[in-house]
Order: structure tokens, then sequence, then C-alpha cells
């Protein structure tokens, strides 16, 4: 039988041609990195966060059967990968853990201070990652500069081949919306999967379809639309001034300047919120269950921040994929 990328419970998806098998949800660790920002003063994280929550969070998610957590160098200027690396601990070994390279930041003042394209910067990074994961391997490195020139990035490719060789990584990925980017990495022996937005609310049917073609994993990132798909900026929530999405970057849709969600966006919330909560699921587990149905091939990544976000998106799990009854309802509400 081909593999297609889903087990037939539902609960395990394979990172394309890998072999590596992980939960179909992963845990998004940007938010737990803490406040960090932009050279010129944006704020690049989702606002205060407690670590021990977040500690308590990605072990709560352990415990529910998440196996997968993606996180990348430059959250929270490297707090993210050394909180993960803390919260983990002895379980390192029952997870499969990716990174990303590719930012240049200066950890004292949390501040980004450019990108480096170059092999011998993705080297440094990835050994500055293994001390502040605590690991000797990554098992998905991904390149966070989704608009990298094609040429450096096939030379990248090649760089991590060679750390595949090495045992540094497992399988590597590129961070891209860009599917001619995605298929120059997709050329790779070891390339595994390619990661990239997609929510109920954005699509991405030329990314899921090379996906399936090429046999990646489609690792979605914003898979709740950056909290829009949970329900929880409907009263018109106000967002604290370190909050990314409070003075949202040209590439952030959905939130407006002046701090808050975008109405058109809560109200294509609101037209889904009966067919995502049909089954007993909350809002957001009929995203995360969307996706899913979406494609075998997805494997939604949600942010999270608390032990109660962590619970109910593990929670997904259980519930699993829309049904094509309900995912044709959620395209003829949104006239797709
Ligand atoms: N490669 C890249 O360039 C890139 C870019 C973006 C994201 N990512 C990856 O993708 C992951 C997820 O994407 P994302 O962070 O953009 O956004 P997301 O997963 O769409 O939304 C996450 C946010 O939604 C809220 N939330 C999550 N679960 C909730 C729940 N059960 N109930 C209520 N609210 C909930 C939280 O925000 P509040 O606590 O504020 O409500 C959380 O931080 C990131 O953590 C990161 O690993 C990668």
């Amino acid at each position: 039988m081909e593999n297609t990328g889903t087990d037939s419970t539902g609960t395990t998806r394979t990172l394309g041609r890998s072999g590596i098998d992980v939960s179909a949800l992963g845990f998004g660790c940007w938010a737990i990195g803490g406040e960090w920002q932009s050279a010129d003063g944006q704020p690049l994280g989702w606002g205060r966060v407690d670590d021990e929550e977040c500690v308590r969070a990605v072990r709560r998610a352990l415990d529910l059967g998440v196996t997968f957590f993606d996180t990348a160098d430059v959250y929270g200027t490297g707090h993210s990968e050394r909180l993960l690396g803390r919260a983990l601990g002895r379980r390192r070994d029952d997870v499969v853990l990716a990174t990303k390279w590719g930012n240049v930041f200066d950890a004292e003042t949390r501040t980004l201070t450019g990108s480096d394209d170059s092999p011998a910067y993705a080297r440094r990074a990835l050994t500055a990652s293994l001390r502040r994961l605590g690991t000797d391997h990554v098992d998905l490195y991904q390149l966070h500069l989704a608009d990298a020139d094609v040429e450096r990035a096939a030379e990248l490719r090649e760089e991590c081949e060679e750390f595949v060789r090495e045992g540094m990584v497992r399988a590597y990925a590129w961070s891209t919306d860009d599917p001619g980017r995605a298929a120059v990495f997709a050329a790779g022996e070891h390339c595994a999967a390619v990661q990239h937005r997609a929510n109920v609310l954005q699509d991405a049917p030329e990314m899921i379809a090379l996906c399936e073609e090429a046999g990646l994993a489609s690792v979605n990132r914003s898979p709740l639309a950056m909290g829009l798909l949970t329900g929880g900026h409907a009263g018109g929530r106000a967002l604290e001034a370190g909050d990314i999405r409070s003075r949202p970057p040209a590439w952030l849709p959905g939130f407006g300047e002046g701090g808050g969600a975008d109405p058109r966006w809560l109200a294509r919330v609101e037209a889904l919120r009966d067919v995502l909560t049909a089954d007993g699921r909350t809002l957001a587990q009929g995203a995360l269950g969307w996706l899913w149905a979406r494609s075998p091939r997805t494997v939604p990544i949600p942010g999270f921040r608390s032990v109660a976000q962590a619970e109910e998106n593990a929670g997904a799990l259980a519930k699993g994929p829309l049904t094509a009854g309900q995912m044709a309802e959620v395209d003829r509400i949104l006239g797709r």
C-alpha cells in the first residue's frame, strides 16, 4: 500500500520520505520564547510569558501523546530552544525536534539583527541550537529565510545533506510559502517537509499539492490564524505592547494597526463556528480537524503558552479530521 503519510488511527503522521513518525499534531514554540524585537523596535514575540507555565504545558502535551515540537533559534533569541530543552529533559528521545536557522540575533538585547544564508553560518547556528536544546541532533532542521535566494538555497540543501551524513540532523525542510522554493529543497534526498502557512481561512492549495506529489510532510504554521480561530478575540480583546499582533507587520493579516483583530476576519470565524464546533469540538479543535481532512500529509503546529491551551489543542487528536460533508460546508460558507 502506498505510504500516504497517515496511520490507520489518524493520530500519527510520517514526516515525508524520512520515515520519522510524529503525532499528527505538533506544538509550535514561538510564543514560549517570550519577548524580543526587531532592530527598529517592532515586537516579534507574543508578549510576556510565564516560563514555568510553559514548561508545564510542554510536559502536559507529552503526557497527552504529542511527540513533535517546532521551535527556532531566533524565538526569544534562544530562549524558546533553552526552555524546550529544559522541559523535555530526559524525554528528549521520546520526541521529534524541529528547529530553524538563518536569522542573526543578539541575545543580550533580545534583538533580531539580520540574516545569514551562508553554509558556514548554518553550521555555526546548528552547533548553537544543539547546545541550547541539550541534544546531539536535530530531527528536522529548517531554513527560516522564507524568501532566500534559490541558488544559495541549493548550496544550503547540500550543507544539510552533509549534516545528515555527520549525524547532526536526521531530515531537513524549508520554511517558505513559495512552492517554487520548496521544490528546490525537495530535490534533496533527506528533505522531508515544507513548513508553510495553512489554516481554514488561508488555504495553501499549491503548496499542499507539491507536498502530496513530492511525498513531503506539509507542516502547517499559524494553523489557528495566530489565535483568531480560537474565538479568543471575538470580544475585541486588547493586545499588550510586546505582542507582535499589536503592531502587525505586512505579512501578518487578520490584525489591524492599533492592536485588535480585523472585524472582517472575525466575521468569517463566526460564520464557520457551527460547522467547526460540530461533534463537540471547540473552535480551535475544529480548525485543526479541517487541516487533517485537507490532506493526509498535513501536520499542524499550533502555538501555546498555557497548560489549558496545551490540553485543548492536544484534545483535538482524539476528535480527528472533519468529515467530507463538513469540509464541503466550510467551502460553501467561504465561497470557495
Ligand atoms: N517558519 C516561520 O516563519 C513561522 C511563522 C509563524 C509560526 N511558525 C510556527 O508555527 C507555530 C504556530 O503558529 P503561530 O504561532 O503563528 O500561530 P497559531 O498557532 O495560529 O496561533 C497560536 C496562538 O493562538 C492562541 N491559542 C492557541 N491555542 C489556543 C487555545 N486552545 N485556546 C485559545 N487560544 C489559543 C495563543 O495565543 P494567545 O495566548 O495570545 O491567545 C497562541 O499563541 C509557531 O509557534 C511556530 O512554531 C513558524
